[in-house]
């Protein structure tokens, strides 16, 4: 018998009680929840049997758990049922002076925020899905792998992946083979590879400007510098000044979205593709093509890629199916060219593989004709969408907007009068619960201040009209 051990032991239990309770606090544990059993706390714990029903007695006591009769203890109280009388929020309005780096943050926290029409996401939304579709490959995949997908990927990728994209390049007018495709954790990752193949911390790389908020976050995540290369609101990247950059300026490498750019929606025509190829390669430049938005065109053919034009292997196609069909799955892909053998080695340091279920799911998809048909439906879908909103902007927005007409992908790039700030129109609609992404984000020295990106991958309807006519409305009231 000791006086110490006592201690120790209500101590104990006092501690397993304040961590469940914070737990709960925090919505980790809500109503209704089934907690351990006392056997299973202990052991999980290592602590004794009674310790752990005394940290359970002392919960209940508070009213936070109940004990079932024969089924266990289970979450009573949830913070949720207590209604809020004042919101802990930070005001939007008190927002200001924020750098590029906070704007980009308060965009993405909004992302996966319920109640808020996100016309800042470039994605599709729900609804121009086939999800029951996709689930029965999943499925299917799973079923037919003879592992369940559960051991790790071959390095390089799931074959059957591998060679659907390999056939899906025929479109493009690539001529490869699944030798060619090493898969990723979506585009992004498949960009650091590139750009970790080819720089090092330090190194210049040319972008577009405006370009994608995320690259520039990868650029700084390396530790580079970046030449930003204008863009034409139609023939994209303007070949002119990167021709005179490249000769006053070492650029290790090029990161350009040169079919319907993100967020201006232009497209390079294919032979100025070809010539910048041709550029690239007579200065043994490495060109990064991101063609995440190359399979959503509205016209007739698919436009070419850089790639096809590449006979020196420099060009490192990277893509996704973020954009056509499932952002969260992270399957992605890069062909990479002569730069193979060092991104499977960045890929193997990296990750080691990617998931297997997900590729696997992704390769029946397309194997099994799913993905042409979806395809088709999207590219319809999206076209019109993009029509809608242009009009219903045209109405709505002052007489002095202009508005990109692209020829594919997911955005319109809004130019409002100059005295606009698009931070606050990015303010004032978060108000309204409609969220936008300001031209400030898409430029490292925020530029572009009187632009904002809307997409138009929510089909279009009243309730979607109404909010381009509030949207019209804040931006009247700001001039
Ligand atoms: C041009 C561009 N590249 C890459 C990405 C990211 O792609 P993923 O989600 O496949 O990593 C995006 C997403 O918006 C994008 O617009």
């Amino acid at each position: 018998m000791s006086f110490t051990p006592t201690i120790t032991q209500d101590f104990l239990y006092s501690q397993i009680a304040d961590r469940i309770e914070k737990q709960i606090e925090q919505n980790v544990l809500k109503s209704g929840d089934k907690l351990l059993s006392v056997r299973s706390l202990s052991k999980e714990q290592g602590i004794s049997i009674s310790t752990a029903y005394t940290a359970y007695v002392q919960l209940e006591n508070k009213g936070l758990i109940e004990a079932r009769p024969k089924s266990g203890y289970y979450v009573k109280f949830s913070s949720n049922h207590i209604p809020t009388l004042t919101s802990s929020k930070k005001s939007i309005d008190s927002i200001e002076n924020v750098s590029v780096d906070d704007m980009i943050a308060i965009i993405y926290k909004n992302i996966t925020e319920e109640g808020i029409l996100k016309l800042s996401v470039a994605t599709p939304s729900i609804e121009l899905i086939p999800a029951a579709k996709l689930n029965k490959s999943m499925m299917e995949a799973i079923r037919k792998s003879p592992h369940s997908c559960i051991s790790y990927e071959d390095i390089q990728g799931n074959l059957l992946l591998r060679k659907q994209i390999a056939k899906y390049c025929f479109s493009w007018g690539g001529n490869i083979n699944e030798d060619d495709v090493v898969t990723t954790q979506g585009c992004m990752e498949a960009l650091v590879f590139c750009l970790k193949a080819v720089t090092e911390p330090g190194d210049t790389v040319a972008i577009e400007n405006p370009t994608y908020f995320g690259i520039f976050n990868v650029m700084k995540s390396l530790g580079l510098k970046v030449l930003e290369i204008p863009l034409n609101p139609v023939t994209g990247l303007d070949l002119e000044y990167l021709e005179t950059a490249i000769e006053k300026i070492e650029v290790k490498a090029c990161l350009f979205v040169p079919s319907f750019s993100n967020p201006m929606g232009c497209c390079m025509p294919d032979d100025r593709k070809k010539q910048l190829v041709n550029l690239l390669g007579t200065k043994n430049i490495p060109l990064i093509e991101d063609d995440i938005y190359g399979a959503m065109y509205f016209g007739k053919t698919r436009p070419k890629t850089c790639k096809s034009f590449d006979k020196k292997g420099i060009v490192m196609l990277c893509s996704s199916v973020s954009k056509s069909l499932a952002p969260g799955y992270r399957v992605g892909w890069v062909i990479p060219g002569k730069f193979k053998a060092k991104i499977i080695n960045i890929k193997l340091m990296h990750t080691v593989s990617s998931a297997t279920p997900t590729q696997a799911a992704i390769g029946h998809f397309f194997e099994t004709g799913r993905y042409d048909l979806h395809m088709r439906n999207l590219r319809k879908a999206l076209h019109s969408q993009c029509l809608k909103y242009i009009q219903a902007i045209n109405k709505f927005f002052p007489d002095d907007t202009k508005i990109s007409q692209p020829q594919g992908g997911y955005v319109l790039w809004i130019e409002m009068n100059k005295k606009i700030n698009a931070f606050d129109v990015f303010k004032d609609a978060l108000k309204q619960n409609i969220s936008i992404s300001p031209g400030q984000i898409f430029s490292t020295d925020a530029s572009f201040s009187n632009y904002i990106r809307i997409s138009f991958g929510i089909p279009y309807s009243d309730a979607l009209e109404n909010s381009l006519k509030i949207l019209g409305d804040i931006v009247k009231k700001r001039i």
